[in-house]
């Protein structure tokens, strides 16, 4: 078995965890969310989905990561099956593995546009563009789908932006990763209070935060609401996708888990809450009313991303600058969620085929590229959605459920606790014990209920696909079928190598 990496130092891990949650989702799909279901009181699901399952969802990948490690797991399925050994376990934990390789195909193409908005942004010809129907056909030309439009632009920049993640991963954890995000985060960080300082100057920008956070208390009452808040929490905060167990894998056993991963999470909702919340909505309000921007909330984070700030942007004094940094960074929101996406595959395959991590990188880097060409050349045909609600939605509540019922209730919730608190630099409030046990998992099991039958029986119909994208997406979910049984196949012959050596019992 090759030697495993480790983190450098804390601030690393916490900067690494961080950088994955703080995403894409902060800035543009967060804003989206709370617009559409009730602006202010969005913010009530949301939070107490945030205490419910955020925190301890965090604190228990922390955990059962960090205990797979000293095992020589970095990767869901031989992790969960150091918590229950069962036959099937392992098989339950290929979604660790799958959900992020999915998310990954996709969440890189639409980073490589950001490089691609932000070289346009500096040399002045995003800018020059000034109607929403300019700026769309900029949008639909950039992404090929517009006729007479062609790929090759998008396509350089997504070589190099899968260029740019592959090289920090073949670096490694502590040279490659924690170095990536110890960079990336503080200047992410830095943009995103200069935009946001920029947009809470503009004038009116009082009308701009009351359209967004003035409550509309109604909503409270509608299960979608609960499940947008609850989806959101998951999606930015990296919880139920399987990357952050792998982060934690390279933890020590000494390591604190407890203010480490209440770190991480409070880093993210400031970037998330703060920052996100006061630039796209209030920006667009004032720019556009309540008209324009309620159009631009429900016409969906791209639009908003790439059409309406560059609009704005171009409105503003130095407004070439500020969309510099707005792209800037949300690509380095972008990478260093990306990476950490990337992570648990290569965890697998280096730690339970014993092959050197970087020759596991390159090896992964040739399969992940051919993946990616399907969001590349079939974006018009519905194949992102579909990777997205099954990777971006589906799987991660799911693992989420997995993962907690496994450690809280077949672990047991007393090594649990002990478990999570080794090494703590900070005791959890006792309450959260027996949140932890019942409540998170009774909202887990309420939120896969309600989301199934609100959301996923209509999905899995292929309700509103447009009639001539449904053989796309049906092949795409054949696509999906077929690689989660590749991975559940190479965990089966890893566990019988490993077995074979004497490296399990
Ligand atoms: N947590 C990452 C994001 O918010 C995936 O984009």
């Amino acid at each position: 078995m090759s030697e495993r990496p480790q983190w450098g130092n804390k601030l690393g891990i916490i900067l690494a965890v961080a950088g994955s949650a703080v995403g894409l989702g902060n800035f543009l799909r967060f804003p989206v969310q709370a617009a559409q279901n009730g602006g202010g009181a969005f913010m009530i699901p949301y939070f107490i989905s945030f205490l419910l399952l955020g925190i301890p969802l965090m604190w228990i990948e922390w955990a059962i990561g960090r205990h797979g490690g000293l095992f020589g797991h970095g990767s869901a399925p031989f992790i969960l099956n150091r918590l229950w050994r069962n036959r099937i376990v392992k098989y339950l934990g290929v979604i660790g593995i799958f959900g992020p390789t999915v998310i990954f195909i996709y969440y890189t193409y639409i980073e490589s546009w950001l490089l691609g908005y932000a070289f346009f942004a500096l040399t002045g010809k995003l800018l020059a563009v000034a109607t929403p129907e300019g700026m769309k056909g900029f949008l639909t030309a950039y992404q090929g789908l517009a006729s007479g439009s062609n790929l090759l632009t998008a396509y350089f920049f997504f070589v190099v932006t899968f260029a740019v993640n592959f090289f920090f991963l073949y670096r490694g954890v502590a040279g490659g990763i924690e170095r990536l995000c110890k960079v990336a985060m503080p200047i992410l960080l830095a943009f995103g209070l200069i935009i946001a300082v920029r947009v809470l100057t503009l004038p009116h920008i009082t009308d701009g935060l009351g359209f967004l956070w003035n409550p509309d208390f109604s909503v409270l009452w509608s299960a979608k609401v609960w499940l947008a808040a609850a989806g959101q929490i998951f999606f930015t905060l990296s919880v139920g996708i399987g990357v952050i167990l792998t982060y934690a894998s390279y933890l020590k056993r000494g390591d604190d888990v407890t203010l480490s991963g209440l770190t991480a999470a409070g880093t993210n909702e400031f970037a998330e809450v703060i920052l996100g919340g006061s630039i796209v909505i209030p920006a667009a309000f004032v720019f556009l009313g309540v008209a324009g921007a309620t159009a631009a909330a429900q016409s969906g984070a791209f639009n908003l991303g790439f059409v309406t700030m560059p609009l704005i942007f171009g409105q503003i004094p130095l407004g070439a600058v500020f969309a510099l940094l707005w792209f800037s960074l949300l690509f380095l929101a972008g990478i260093t969620s990306s990476v950490s996406l990337a992570e648990p595959a290569v965890a697998f395959v280096s730690d339970e085929f014993g092959l050197d991590r970087r020759r596991a990188v390159l090896r992964l880097g040739v399969i992940l590229f051919i993946l990616c060409q399907f969001p590349i050349f079939f974006l018009g045909q519905g194949v992102v959605d579909e990777l997205d609600f099954w990777g971006g939605t589906f799987c991660l509540v799911l693992f989420g459920t997995i993962e907690t019922v496994l450690f809280v209730w077949v672990f047991g919730i007393e090594k649990a606790w002990e478990e999570i608190h080794h090494g703590a630099e900070m005791r959890i409030p006792g309450f959260y014990k027996p949140i932890i046990k019942y409540v998170t998992p009774l909202f887990l099991f309420f939120v896969l209920g309600f989301w199934f039958l609100q959301q996923g029986l209509p999905v899995i119909m292929m309700d509103g696909v447009q009639e001539a994208n449904k053989p796309y997406v049906l092949a795409t979910r054949l696509g999906l079928i077929a690689l989660f049984v590749v991975i559940a196949i190479l965990v089966r012959i890893a566990w019988y190598r490993k077995k074979a050596l004497g490296q399990i019992k």
